[in-house]
């Protein structure tokens, strides 16, 4: 299932972000892509409030996994600095996905050959100014039907 939405300013991709966030369970996996600057980190803090994150979440691209707690564990991943997929195990890409906290992975796609978790997968697109077009997609349950949420307004 997929589903395309439009924000017009970076409160409604975090508020996007954070109703996801509030549905969000143990071992849940995010994977999230769009060009530079397209609003990935805004969508990763937003779905870090809506699982009880009060630290700041920001990205700088030389940190591969920073770790925060809400009510579950946050292991958020930003791989554009990562070259070789033999590194997704050094940094321990699995234990934390295989875990019993919320994985979001930045630039997954970059390495989707080897993200076989399923998960919700979300690409961000600049549409000029501050317009963001948000494709949900979801294959299983429950993920499917949180993305059906969002569509009904639920
Ligand atoms: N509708 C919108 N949604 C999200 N961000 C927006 C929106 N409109 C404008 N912006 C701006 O776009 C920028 C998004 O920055 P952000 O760091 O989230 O991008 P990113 O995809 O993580 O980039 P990078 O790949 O460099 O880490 C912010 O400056 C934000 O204010
Ligand atoms: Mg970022």
């Amino acid at each position: 299932m997929e589903v395309k939405l439009e924000t017009l300013c970076e409160a409604e991709t975090e508020e996007l972000g954070m109703r996801i966030g509030e549905q969000l369970f143990p071992g849940a996996v995010i994977y999230l892509d769009g060009e530079l600057g397209a609003g990935k980190t805004v969508f990763a803090r937003g779905i870090a409030r809506g699982i009880g994150v009060n630290t700041p979440i920001t990205s700088p691209t030389f940190i591969l996994l920073q770790q925060h707690q809400g009510q579950l564990p946050f292991y958020h991943f930003d791989l554009y600095r990562l070259d070789h997929e033999d590194d997704l195990y050094e940094i321990g890409l699995d234990e934390c996905l295989d875990g019993k906290g919320v994985s979001l992975i930045e630039w997954a796609g970059k390495f989707s050959e080897y993200l076989h978790w399923p998960a919700l997968s979300v690409t961000i697109k600049n549409l000029g100014a501050d317009r963001r077009q948000i494709l949900l997609r979801a294959e299983e349950e429950p993920y499917l039907q949180i993305v059906q949420g969002l569509t009904t307004g639920r």
